[in-house]
């Protein structure tokens, strides 16, 4: 058995629109995701969230689901739009939906985790530059600085961000995700002021209260060139150079990567840092969240328009889930360990991992989705491994709660350790949803050498 820390924090994870539904209720407004889902082509099957899990109605039974996993703690996101109004008015119908589910999970025992900004921007923003204009990062602070107030001494710790690197590259440079942009400039720019915002909203909610705890959710990955020459080792320091430490340097040492300002000369001058900027950027920060999925084995492409010109390999002979993601867990140990030696003590949570595969109901009535079992322990084994390293790691969330609105795959891809059939909403715990409770019980996995 490889045992955990007593206070180790055992948790799973959602974000509002990914979940929720209720689009157009209770005051709700528009954000970039519903007008990118209406865009025809962006997303598969033309799925959206206006419905969702339906959580929003859902919720009482949904914290039961959660109780009933035993985790110590839920991590969930606040829809800015549906706390804050096209006319720029706090919602309140909205923050009480908030408040229910923190009063919910307290009375369940289980802590709350609030992530502030899970990719739903206001259209109304969006409309106005988005994270491309510098205002986004004060409307953001505006807006942490309402749910801070709103949920003041019933939640300890907030995370601003969740993966700013997908809402910049994705969201503004390859357009996949929404708004949509194709245009590295902008994405650039998104990041910094993704960065500002976190900045400008941690100071603003311990200003409010100095005993409230801030940390920010990366999307960070192992980097491993395809070959030993040195065209794919360069090819990897850019990977790794645009997709982590562009963020980790900036948040835990205050300053872009020389390399990286470099990498995108052609594209922006970074005239958009301001005096100032890093300083709140780079403010101690109370955890750092970390979603991990999977390494990536890169190779150098000299003809790719992208700045990087860097390109994501399979590792032959290696596992995939539906995603088509690669399943390697030690790439989990490795990343904890590097955060370790190259940055400034800080907690560590792993925020999200976990795995999409496609789960069935069998004739019983089940959803026995072994190789989701197989993901989680595999991962697990590799953040004990981390801890026996030394690497201060707090918690871990598996991805996530129940099925849901996977992006731009829509409904087709099923990250939950609950399944939902979308056409009666009902929730059928997978096995995996009770081994992880079976985890969390004994306070450990079985060890590696007892899998096999
Ligand atoms: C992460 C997102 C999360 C989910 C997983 C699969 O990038 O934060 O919302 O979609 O991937």
């Amino acid at each position: 058995m490889l045992r955990f820390p007593p206070d180790f924090v055992w948790g799973t994870a959602t974000a509002a629109y990914q979940i929720e539904g209720a689009a157009q209720d209770d005051g709700r407004a528009a954000s970039i995701w519903d007008t990118f889902c209406a865009t025809p082509g962006k997303v598969r099957n033309g799925d959206s969230g206006l419905v969702a899990c339906d959580h929003y109605y859902r919720l009482d039974e949904d914290l039961d689901v959660i109780a009933r996993l035993g985790v110590g703690a839920y991590r969930f996101s606040v829809s800015w739009p549906r706390v804050v109004g096209d006319d720029g008015r706090v919602n309140q119908k909205g923050l009480d939906f908030y408040r229910r589910i923190v009063d919910g999970l307290h009375r369940r025992g289980v802590r709350p985790l609030v992530t502030l900004y899970h990719w739903d921007l206001p259209q109304r923003l969006e409309d106005r530059g988005g994270w491309t204009a510098r205002d986004t990062a004060a409307e953001f602070a505006d807006y942490a600085r309402v749910v801070h107030e709103a949920l003041a001494g019933e939640v300890e710790e907030f995370t601003t961000l969740n993966e700013p690197w997908v809402s910049a590259f994705m969201g503004y440079g390859n357009g996949m995700h929404a708004p949509g942009r194709t245009d590295q400039r902008a994405a650039v720019t998104a990041a910094h002021h993704l960065l500002l915002g976190h900045g400008l909203a941690a100071a603003a909610m311990r200003a409010a209260d100095p005993r409230t705890k801030v940390g920010v959710t990366l999307n960070l990955s192992p980097v491993v060139p395809f070959s030993d020459t040195d065209a794919d080792r360069d090819a990897a320091r850019r990977y790794d150079g645009q997709q982590n430490r562009l963020f980790l340097d900036a948040l835990l040492r205050g300053k872009y990567p020389a390399d990286v300002v470099e990498l995108f000369r052609d594209v922006t001058d970074f005239a958009f840092v301001r005096d100032g900027d890093m300083a709140l950027i780079g403010a101690p920060l109370d955890h750092l969240g970390i979603n991990y999925y999977r390494p990536n084995l890169v190779m150098d492409e000299p003809g790719s328009d992208d700045p990087v010109r860097a390109g994501v390999r399979m590792p032959p002979g290696v596992e995939v889930t539906s995603m088509g993601w690669p399943v390697q867990p030690e790439g989990l140990t490795d990343l904890l360990v590097r955060l370790r030696d190259d940055y400034q003590p800080v907690p560590l949570y792993v925020t999200e991992n976990g795995a999409a595969f496609d789960d069935v109901i069998g004739a019983d009535g089940e959803v026995d989705d072994q190789r989701r079992i197989a993901y989680l322990r595999g991962h697990l084994q590799a953040a004990h491994a981390a801890l026996r390293a030394g690497v201060d790691l707090r918690g871990y969330f598996v991805w996530s709660l129940l099925d849901n609105f996977e992006w731009a795959e829509g409904y087709a891809k099923r990250f939950g350790l609950v399944y939902v059939d979308y056409a009666t909403q009902r929730r059928i715990p997978k096995s995996s949803a009770r081994w992880y409770a079976g985890v969390i019980r004994d306070g450990g996995v079985e060890n590696a050498d007892e899998t096999r």
